[in-house]
């Protein structure tokens, strides 16, 4: 990573929904000098680049926004976002579309380290855990700079839902969860306080764990009322992870992450918290499980390990 005068720069692939939203996202937070978007569809990813570079002397950021299917203009990424791939449809799990986004994720990937040595890759694409598993056997990266976002998304729904539940801001609750980016997600509500208070003392315990199956189908809600998957929250997570990294903030967040013995799990990728700096994964927070915890998140691994055995058999490397 640069030093604060340097250049900085963040390349988003794939311009649609949660690709574009992200872009935009970090063109407001105007914390680097330029986001790159980049699609198979060139003129729609230089369009939006363009129209959101537009949006800056509106909004005030300074951010140079730019965008096309050229991988010459990601050269020198600081950070790149994989957002490239179908989003499912009503009735399909985030599991039915491996065959066609591991091949992208791959591709992309390959594209990226091209023409940038050592970036930072942070995986939105789905399966989550399996696609960010694909780019990291693809990149040949360390496992501290390959990272998938899920948490940072499902976290911010239960957030969002205790909030509303509580009937105060979402901005003072704290939570974290674990495992795969799917319905066998790990909710911790022994993790999740109200400014310092633990939820536990604020909410009925029926109601609490309404809003945790709530979380856990959190995504299929959102496909089922909108036809496609989410894309406000997904993008805004995605590049909330990414100023992080950038900025060296070192925060706290749940993030899909290789597991190589923490948690008794060993060459998987699945969620866990983690400390985000500018060398990437910092650290990875070991927190003290109950056993009913821990056998969750096994549950959820291996749920997760069944993909991976399918990407496995597609012999994409
Ligand atoms: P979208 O269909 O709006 O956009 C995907 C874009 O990827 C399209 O513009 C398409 O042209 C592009 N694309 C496809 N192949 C490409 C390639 N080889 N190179 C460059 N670009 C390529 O889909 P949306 O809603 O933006 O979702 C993107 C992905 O993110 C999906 O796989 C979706 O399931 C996933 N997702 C993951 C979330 C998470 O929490 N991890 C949350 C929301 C979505
Ligand atoms: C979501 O959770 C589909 O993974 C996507 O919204």
């Amino acid at each position: 990573m640069k030093s604060l005068n340097e250049m900085s720069k963040i390349t988003v692939v794939g311009a649609g929904n949660v690709g574009a939203t992200c872009a935009n996202v970090l063109a407001h937070a105007d914390a680097v000098n330029e986001v790159v978007l980049i699609d198979i569809q060139g003129n729609m990813a230089k369009g939006k680049a363009l129209d959101m570079w537009q949006q800056a002397p509106i909004d005030g950021y300074s951010t140079r926004v730019v965008g096309g299917d050229d991988y010459t203009l990601t050269a020198g990424s600081d950070i790149v976002i994989i957002t490239a791939g179908i989003p499912r449809k009503p009735g399909m799990s985030r599991d039915d579309l491996i065959a066609t986004n591991a091949k992208i994720v791959v591709s992309v990937t390959e594209n990226i380290l091209k023409h940038t040595k050592n970036p930072i890759i942070i995986v939105v694409s789905n399966p989550l855990d399996v696609m960010t598993y694909a780019c990291w056997k693809a990149s040949g990266l360390s496992d501290k700079r390959v990272i998938g976002m899920a948490g940072v998304l499902d976290t911010a729904r239960y957030r969002a839902f205790l909030a509303e539940a509580l009937d105060i801001s979402p901005k003072d609750i704290q939570a974290v969860l674990m495992g795969g980016h799917g319905d066998t997600m790990v909710p911790l509500p022994r993790y999740t306080t109200v400014s310092g208070i633990p939820v536990t003392e604020l909410i009925r315990k029926d109601k609490l764990d309404a809003i945790l199956e709530r979380t856990k189908v959190g995504g299929g809600e959102l496909v089922n009322l909108m036809g496609t998957s989410a894309w406000y929250a997904p993008g805004a997570a995605a590049a909330q992870m990414a100023i992080t990294i950038l900025k060296d903030e070192k925060r706290i967040f749940p993030c899909c992450v290789r597991l190589n013995g923490q948690y008794k799990l060993k060459d998987i990728f699945v969620g866990a918290p983690v400390k985000l700096g500018k060398k990437g994964i910092q650290e990875i927070i070991k927190l003290r499980l109950k056993k009913d915890e821990l056998a969750l998140l096994h549950k959820s691994a291996e749920a997760v390990k069944e993909v991976a055995d399918a990407l496995d058999a597609m012999k994409l490397f």
